[in-house]
């Protein structure tokens, strides 16, 4: 009976041991695969390029004045046009409360609520109280038309 009881345990033992064991393997699997690894944040989500899912289409890339931007207050997006003609995208959500920016005009997206202001090259906030950037959004250029990617 005695027997019984070592044995048991002994295989309860390994039982919890084999578990551990192939937990381990699996998290050291999971980890060294590519779909555990976190997508690389593109650094050309503004430029141009061969999208590579389908993104919303937002306007011809004609619509965004030279040297200017857009506001898409449908889609949340301002579209800027730099002066090298290369487009990038913000979140036309201001971050202080969340109204939708109204206005680009010389290099600066403003808020109608409470006037916050943003530089249009960078989504940086020039004038609060907005307390944090415009967020960037990926967009990209597919036969002369702008999407988000
Ligand atoms: S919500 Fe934009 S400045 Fe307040």
């Amino acid at each position: 009976m005695m027997l019984e009881t070592v044995i048991s345990r002994r295989s309860l033992l390994r039982g919890v041991l084999l578990s551990s064991l192939a937990g381990v393997a699996g998290y050291v699997v999971a980890r060294n695969s590519v779909l555990g690894k976190p997508k690389a944040l593109s650094t050309g989500a503004n430029g141009y390029g061969p999208a590579t899912s389908a993104g919303r289409y937002l306007v011809p890339v004609g619509e965004v004045p030279p040297k200017g931007g857009l506001i898409l207050a449908a889609d949340k997006v301002v579209l800027v046009r730099e002066h090298n003609g290369v487009l990038k995208a913000f979140s036309a959500i201001c971050t202080h409360q969340g109204c939708t920016v109204d206005s680009i005009a010389n290099g600066v997206i403003t808020c109608p609520c409470h006037g916050s202001e943003y530089s249009a090259v960078n989504g940086s906030v020039i004038r609060g109280p907005a307390p944090r950037p415009l967020p960037p959004i990926a967009i990209v250029v597919r036969d002369n038309d702008v999407y988000t990617v």
